[in-house]
């Protein structure tokens, strides 16, 4: 098994992150870390995991190069149709009509490695779609969490590039987008929804009575132990009755199997009941 083999090199690799930058490596793959190592090996014309530790202990600014290949931050906005349209279509206008027969006003939601935020920003335009004229009435927060401080700076300016809104609809992209410079910049209304934050999904969480939480394409670089303790924080973040949306290739483990109840298989949305 690739985890049991021995090399100390490797292991004195992932024990300096953990000092240097509070990482726990062992969290995620071997595999997925020796592919990514190699990238930054490769780039620095470094041959063994010795080499690269004497080049990051004469160089910190490596540890810069080599957090940012950690951290694979490919998203788009409404990634997977089928997801969104189960979310615009049946998940939120199911969750608002609770809300609003319970008599209750606040709605929470969680995208936990947002990335660049295409993700929570795609949410937030769905809620201020749905909620219509029922906007102002409701208190709407979606926390956006990423371990990658460069993202989340690049994710607060809501500024977008011509090719990464192609997956926007059009009447979305008229409505709460403005082009400045080349740029596609989001709306306020749609940017005040969303509270960035720097969160390791290994340590720490963004809080609990969530209505929803999207961890997507996140989970799958992480080893098994971690994803079954990070399904049971999200069950245990989840409010009764509220949804969580996994990325299309990942798999619910562990005890919250047990917990959450698929409401859409394919499309990998479950439900604490
Ligand atoms: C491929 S992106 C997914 C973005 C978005 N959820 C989507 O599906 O389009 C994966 C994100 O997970 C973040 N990530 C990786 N390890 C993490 C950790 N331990 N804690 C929090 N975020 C992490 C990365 O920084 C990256 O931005």
């Amino acid at each position: 098994m690739e985890s049991m083999r021995i090399d100390p090199g490797f292991d004195d690799l992932k024990q300096l992150i953990v000092q240097r930058r509070s990482l726990n490596c062992d969290h995620y793959k071997d595999g997925y870390l020796r592919r990514r190592f190699a990238v930054r090996m490769r780039a620095r014309g470094v041959s063994g995991y010795d080499d690269y530790v004497r080049l990051l202990r004469s160089d910190p600014i490596e540890y810069d190069e080599l957090m940012r290949d950690l951290t694979i931050n490919v998203t788009q906005f409404f990634r997977d149709e089928a997801v969104f349209k189960a979310l615009e279509d049946e998940v939120l206008p199911l969750l608002i009509y609770q809300k609003v027969s319970r008599g209750e006003s606040s709605i929470r939601i969680w995208s936990a490695g947002c990335s660049s935020g295409e993700e929570p920003y795609s949410v937030s335009i769905l809620m201020k779609e749905l909620l219509g004229e029922e906007f102002e009435r409701f208190s709407l927060s979606i926390v956006a969490s990423d371990i990658d401080a460069e993202v989340l700076e690049s994710a607060k300016e809501g500024r977008y590039l011509p090719r990464q809104v192609v997956n926007v609809p059009k009447p979305y992209l008229e409505r709460y987008f403005t082009l400045d410079d080349g740029l596609y910049q989001l709306s306020p209304p749609i940017m005040e929804m969303v509270h960035f934050r720097n969160i390791d999904l290994f340590t720490a969480t963004a809080g609990s009575h969530f209505d929803l939480i999207l961890c997507r394409n996140v989970v799958i670089y992480f080893t098994r132990e971690m994803q079954e303790r990070l399904y049971m924080k999200f069950y245990r973040s989840l409010r009764d009755g509220g949804y969580l949306v996994m990325g299309n290739t990942e798999t619910l483990v562990g005890e919250a199997a047990t917990l959450l109840t698929p409401t859409h298989t394919r499309e990998r949305i479950y439900q604490k009941r």
